[in-house]
């Protein structure tokens, strides 16, 4: 028998003490909160994708009536680009989100499993990892790359 450690690394940051092109990309993940049609839960979320083209996409998520047909901002946002730019590796995303009170949620919010797989996709298709932002008003989690919260993952190849 072999005990084995698994090492994930998150950086905390205050907004300032970011990039300012990174400040920029949790602000858009913040405005796109406000564009979220979270009419059930009201947990309004918010994405923004910087491409290495240096395009920013923002997703929010998207809910329904027959609840499994929503679908997650994070998720909006990886698709869109995808859409958009199918050819243009992602560098960065940035997630925020409001609570049903209309406030920004003090700690980060992480991404459900269904997305956190999605990403791990965008990391495999590019053979890149991408930079992850979690905004919360405490702190800002940042890690390089969706390994750090899904480790042992499932990729086909
Ligand atoms: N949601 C996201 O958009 N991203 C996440 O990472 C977690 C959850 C959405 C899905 C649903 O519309 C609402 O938040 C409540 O779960």
């Amino acid at each position: 028998m072999k005990e084995l450690l698994l090492h994930s690394t998150f950086v905390e940051y205050l907004l300032e003490e970011l990039p300012k092109e990174e400040q920029k990309l949790v602000q858009m993940a913040i405005e796109a909160t406000d564009r979220s049609y979270a009419n059930y839960s009201k947990f309004h979320v918010g994405a923004a994708l910087l491409l290495e083209n240096g395009e920013i996409i923002i997703g929010c998520n998207q809910e329904n009536a027959a609840f499994p047909a929503g679908i997650c901002a994070e998720r909006t946002a990886i698709f869109a680009a995808g859409a958009q730019y199918p050819d243009v590796p992602v560098r960065t995303l940035a997630i925020a989100a409001r609570d049903p009170k209309g406030e920004l949620t003090a700690e980060p919010v992480s991404p459900c499993g269904t997305c956190r797989q999605v990403m791990i996709e965008t990391e495999t298709r590019f053979s890149q990892p991408v930079r992850i932002l979690l905004y919360g008003r405490n702190r800002i989690l940042a890690m390089n790359g969706i390994r750090h919260l899904m480790p042992l993952s499932f990729t086909e190849f």
